[in-house]
């Protein structure tokens, strides 16, 4: 029995997508309901950011997370597999009448993603206030909350639509197969199998 965390949303549904695919079978959680079990595997319905935890406290043996997940929550996981869906980039952006001055003292940006702003920048050597927001980043520049913002950019759709241009890639993400270093041990033959269907299939 193999138990898989997913992440919410169109990145579960891919997933599953390509498990109805390899396995010749259907995955359909049943409305509301967070937990799916079919034939040896069990799959968790949890939050985007969680997955890490649930896979790190083996909770669930393996998940599927963005890297840029990864990179934030900085667990000891085994990285599998990308399986490049759910692609998307991590960037800077401001407002779009305003640069980016390295010199400047004390620059407020608004995220997410506290630890890769904090990286980023540091390896710049630039002093920077991180000010920790739960969504909706966009806004924080248009009111003066903060200089500039890092936050995950798909289409560019939601910058452009509030007036914001991306002034730096900090990173490129895609969904990334997971596992538990002690499930990879435990169940190394199950994980193996299903890893190798899945490379396959990419
Ligand atoms: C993400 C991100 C941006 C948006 C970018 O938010 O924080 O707001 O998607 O997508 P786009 O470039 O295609 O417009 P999400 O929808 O995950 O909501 P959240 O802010 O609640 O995390």
């Amino acid at each position: 029995m193999l138990t898989v965390a997913l992440p919410k949303g169109r990145i579960a549904q891919e997933t599953l997508d390509i498990f109805e695919t390899i396995f010749d079978k259907k995955f359909i959680f049943d409305d509301r309901k967070l937990i799916l079990d079919v034939d040896n595997f069990r799959f968790l319905l949890v939050r985007n950011q969680d997955v890490p935890a649930y896979v790190y406290h083996q909770a669930a043996d393996i998940g599927v997370v963005g890297l840029d997940v990864l990179e934030e929550k900085e667990f000891d996981l085994l990285r599998l597999l990308d399986l490049k869906i759910g692609r998307c980039r991590v960037c800077v952006g401001m407002k779009n009448e305003d640069t980016l001055d390295y010199n400047l003292p004390d620059i407020k940006i608004a995220t997410k993603m506290v630890n890769i702003t904090k990286n980023y920048f540091s390896k710049k050597a630039m002093a920077v206030e991180v000010i920790k927001l739960y969504g909706s980043i966009e806004l924080a520049p248009l009111v003066g909350l903060s200089d500039a913002i890092v936050d995950i950019v798909e289409t560019g759709t939601t910058m452009k639509q509030n007036g914001l241009k991306v002034v730096e890639t900090i990173m490129e993400s895609s969904a990334h197969l997971i596992a538990n270093k002690n499930s990879f041990i435990e169940k190394k033959e199950e994980i193996l199998s299903l890893y190798h269907k899945i490379e396959k299939y990419i």
